[in-house]
């Protein structure tokens, strides 16, 4: 194993390039180190982003080696065997600057998806008592674990071609709601996903899935809303 590695980082905006370092071989060195050290130790304008370094936050999510990636728990020895590494900036969002994404229209999505949780139940109520092993609890629980990295986002090819395309995580989320029997919007929820930048876009090539850091699987969530939506035009209901 060589001592170093060759790492090239994008740097500036859209019309940027790629920046040449060579930085230090670390046994357990994540891509995350890599992008730290260079940071501190080679250029301090390097702008990138991160906060927890354990998998939670969702926040440093990169390209590596043409891959998206969450960065803090991806091991170099993983993606870079021959010590070579390039690291780029998430595909389908515009950029800001060097590694760093603009969140906004990925978020907005999650809006547009109708993705927040309306309340149905007051202060005066019971608690809500959901069977562990009910089909609604298992189709939350198998989609609820989403951290926001976008990184199925950056892999979803239809978001490449669709730019109104919702997207996988605001899909994955809406089936979550969609399965809470506290919600209270169910009805908008599913009309806000019927239409053309929705569920129904998705050709369930499963490349989100494939990618999402916390295994979980937008495909099938989505699957869930195209029948969901298809059984509320059957019913008259959108
Ligand atoms: S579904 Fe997976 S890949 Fe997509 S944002 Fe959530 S955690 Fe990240
Ligand atoms: S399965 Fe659907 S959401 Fe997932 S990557 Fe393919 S088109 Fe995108
Ligand atoms: S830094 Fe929080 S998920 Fe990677």
């Amino acid at each position: 194993m060589s001592a170093t590695l060759a790492v090239d980082v994008w740097r500036g905006g859209a019309d940027g390039r790629f920046q040449a370092f060579s930085v230090p071989r670390r046994d357990a060195q994540t891509v995350l180190d890599v992008v730290t050290h260079i940071q501190r130790r080679l250029d301090p304008t390097l702008a990138y982003r991160f906060a927890c370094r354990v998998g939670m936050c969702g926040s440093c999510a990169m390209t590596v080696n043409g891959r998206p990636r969450w960065t803090c728990r991806t091991h170099v020895s993983e993606v870079a065997p021959e010590g070579r590494l390039e690291i780029a900036p998430l595909e389908h969002l515009p950029i800001v600057r060097d590694l760093v994404t603009d969140m906004r229209e990925f978020f907005d999505k999650w809006a547009r998806a109708r993705s927040q949780f309306k309340p149905t139940a007051t202060r005066r109520d019971d608690f809500a008592t959901v069977a562990p092993h009910s089909a609604e609890r298992r189709a939350v629980d198998e989609a609820i674990e989403c951290i926001g990295c976008a990184v199925c986002y950056a892999a979803c090819d239809v978001v490449g071609w669709n730019p109104d395309y919702l997207g996988p995580a605001a899909l994955n989320r809406a089936w979550t709601l969609h399965n809470d029997r506290r919600d209270g919007a169910r009805p908008e929820r599913l009309a806000a996903v019927a239409g053309d930048a929705g569920c129904h876009a998705c050709h369930t090539q499963a490349s989100c899935t494939e990618r999402c850091p916390k295994h979980l699987s937008p495909t099938a969530s989505i699957a869930g809303l195209k029948r969901a939506t298809a059984l509320a035009v059957l019913r008259g209901e959108l």
